[in-house]
C-alpha cells in the first residue's frame, strides 16, 4: 500500500462536512427516537463502523451503553458478496431485554446484516434497530429494514471514514470512490 491515499482515489463522494452534519442529525433523530427508552445498547459493527459510532454518539443525548462485534466475510478479494459471515469478536455483554440499535457502515447486498440480526435475535434482546451510514440499495441481495440511513449511494467501492481499502485509510475524514483498477478486497 502506498504512503498515500491519493493515487486511490477517483473522486470525494461526501465530504467531512455533509458527513459530519448527517451524524449529527441522526444523533439527534436517534435521541428523540430513544427518549423513554431504557437499556439502549449500540452495537458497532467492527471495523468499519468504528469512526461512524464514535462521530455519532458524541450527538446522542440519551443514557446508552455501547458494545462491539467484528465480523468478516469468508471470500476475501472478491468483489461479490458470497454472503458467509464470521464472528471474529463476539459482543461482551449480554443482550436480553436491551434495545440494540446496530452501527454499520454500509450495507451493500444486506447478507452480513441479516446474518447478525438473525444471530443477535436468538438472544432475546427486547428490539434490534439498525443505523447504516451508507446504504448501495441497488445491491441488494435479501430484503432488510434499516431505520436509519446516512446516505444512499450508487454501486461503486467506496473507502475512507471507517471503510478500509486492503484495511488502510480508515481513518480519512470524507468518502471517496476508488479509482478504477486498484487493488482491493472487501470484508
Ligand atoms: P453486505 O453483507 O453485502 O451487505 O456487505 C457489507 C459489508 O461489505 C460491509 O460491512 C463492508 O465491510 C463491505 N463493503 C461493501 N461495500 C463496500 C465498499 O464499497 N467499500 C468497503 N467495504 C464495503
Ligand atoms: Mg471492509
Amino acid at each position: 500500500m502506498g504512503r498515500s491515499y491519493e493515487p486511490y482515489l477517483a473522486e470525494v463522494l461526501i465530504d467531512e462536512e455533509k458527513l459530519q452534519s448527517r451524524v449529527a442529525e441522526l444523533g439527534r433523530q436517534i435521541s428523540e427516537d430513544y427518549e423513554s427508552v431504557k437499556d439502549l445498547t449500540l452495537v458497532c459493527i467492527l471495523k468499519g463502523g468504528v469512526m461512524f459510532l464514535t462521530d455519532l454518539v458524541r450527538h446522542i443525548t440519551v443514557p446508552h451503553t455501547m458494545d462491539f462485534m467484528a465480523i468478516s466475510s469468508y471470500g476475501q478479494g472478491v468483489r461479490d458478496s458470497t454472503g458467509h459471515v464470521r464472528i471474529v469478536m463476539d459482543l461482551s455483554a449480554d443482550v436480553r431485554g436491551k434495545h440494540l440499535l446496530l452501527v454499520e457502515d454500509i450495507v451493500d447486498s444486506g447478507r452480513t446484516l441479516e446474518y447478525i440480526t438473525r444471530m443477535l435475535k436468538a438472544r432475546e434482546p427486547a428490539e434490534i434497530k439498525i443505523c447504516a451510514l451508507l446504504d448501495k440499495r441497488e445491491r441488494r441481495e435479501v430484503d432488510i429494514h434499516l431505520d436509519y440511513v446516512g446516505f444512499e449511494i450508487p454501486d461503486k467501492f467506496v473507502f475512507g471514514y471507517g471503510l478500509d481499502l486492503d484495511e488502510y485509510f480508515r481513518n480519512l475524514p470524507f468518502v471517496g470512490v476508488v479509482r478504477e483498477g486498484m487493488y482491493y478486497h472487501r470484508d
